[in-house]
């Protein structure tokens, strides 16, 4: 996989300027969904190099992450005449850049595209590393390749108003790059303060936190090994997900990671030695910040199934990313049901359910 540009903009319209510069192209695509074709397309309004831009638009959020609007993007990109050197920027979250580049990376087997992230989350995490996809048969990136953009260019200036339910959810996965990076980054993720953001602060954090995922995709873009410690807490977090999603109480990606978090470090300290003290300060965080997922023992064995189905495992054997401590990442854990029983256990006591 060819390294991916990923640029923190100090103005998103001189580096889109820039980035469309180095990717010579005959026809430019640009993919929204409803939401930030309202919001967040007016910034680019004026630059000359998408003056006659031709514009696809899709439905928001994960429920159209479907293989329906990607057939719709790929028909708009047939009918209007894409070729094998167009260029597609995909403006909006998570779900606009997996699909926009699973869309572009498969199209005439294969199209440039270029990510610009609007949501926390995308900027941290979906738009950089070349993973692109859709959901399918009612699994999450159940199809999809690992493909990256040309250029990922990052604005943060998109983040001041985004609502504080997407900046929590972007958020657990920094605090999960600070864990397996540096004691230095997590005291300072931990210490940010969230409800009152300073974003001239916050954009470093967010230039630290894209570092640690590009450093780890680098080494390991196809996740054969290291790239797994971005697993990290998303073992348990896409139980957690999944159930509140087959019980009608969807609940955003980043929450369920962070409370994923809390269970794994819980498992860490059992099983590799994770230090208490570090721990107990992840806990507050989560609990004071995302609250509680809510469940009792009766869901214990629904959330224990759902583990051993994730696409992550193989043999049935659930694999976790665990920490020896904060940038000490232990590979390739595994945790039997009484362990996790008994993880479910201190999560719900110790989250105050
Ligand atoms: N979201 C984790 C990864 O890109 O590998």
């Amino acid at each position: 996989m060819s390294k991916q540009e990923v640029i923190l903009c100090t103005e998103l319209g001189s580096s889109l300027q820039e980035a469309l510069a180095r990717c010579p192209h005959d026809r430019l695509f640009l993919l929204t969904d409803v939401n930030t074709h309202r919001l967040c397309r007016p910034r680019l309004e004026g630059l000359q190099e998408l003056a006659g831009v031709d514009e696809i638009v899709i439905g928001a959020e994960d429920v159209h992450k479907t293989l329906d609007t990607l057939a719709s993007v790929w028909m708009a990109l047939s009918q209007r005449g894409a070729t094998r050197h167009s260029l597609l920027l995909n403006l909006g979250g998570g779900m606009v850049t997996d699909l926009g580049g699973f869309a572009a990376s498969t199209f005439k087997r294969g199209i440039a595209y270029i990510n610009l992230p609007t949501t926390l989350l995308a900027m941290v995490d979906a738009s950089v590393g070349g993973k692109t996809g859709i959901n399918f048969n009612g699994l999450k990136n159940e199809i999809g390749c690992f493909a990256p953009a040309r250029s990922v260019l990052i604005e943060t200036e998109f983040l001041s108003s985004l609502d504080s339910h997407n900046f929590y959810s972007g958020y657990a996965e920094m605090l999960k790059h600070g864990l397996i990076s540096t004691t230095e980054h997590l005291q300072e993720l931990l210490a940010f303060d969230t409800e009152q953001p300073d974003y001239a602060l916050l954009k470093q954090l967010v230039g630290r936190s894209v570092a640690v995922k590009e450093s780890i995709v680098e080494q390991d873009p196809h996740e054969h090994g290291i790239r797994k410690a971005l697993n990290l807490g998303h073992t348990i977090g896409h139980a957690f997900e999944s159930l509140a999603l087959a019980q009608e109480r969807p609940v955003l990606h980043g929450y369920a990671v962070a409370w994923g978090l809390v269970c794994e470090l819980y498992l860490s300290y059992l099983k590799t030695g994770f230090p208490k003290e570090t721990l107990r300060a992840g806990i507050d965080f989560v609990r004071s910040h995302y609250g509680a997922f809510a469940f009792t023992c009766q869901e214990y064995d629904h959330l224990y199934e759902l583990m051993k189905h994730d696409k992550k495992n193989t043999a049935g054997i659930i694999n976790f990313t665990l920490l020896h401590g904060v940038g000490d990442i232990a590979l390739n854990q595994t945790a039997d049901r009484d362990t996790l029983f008994e993880t479910f256990d201190f999560f719900r006591e110790s989250m105050g359910e």
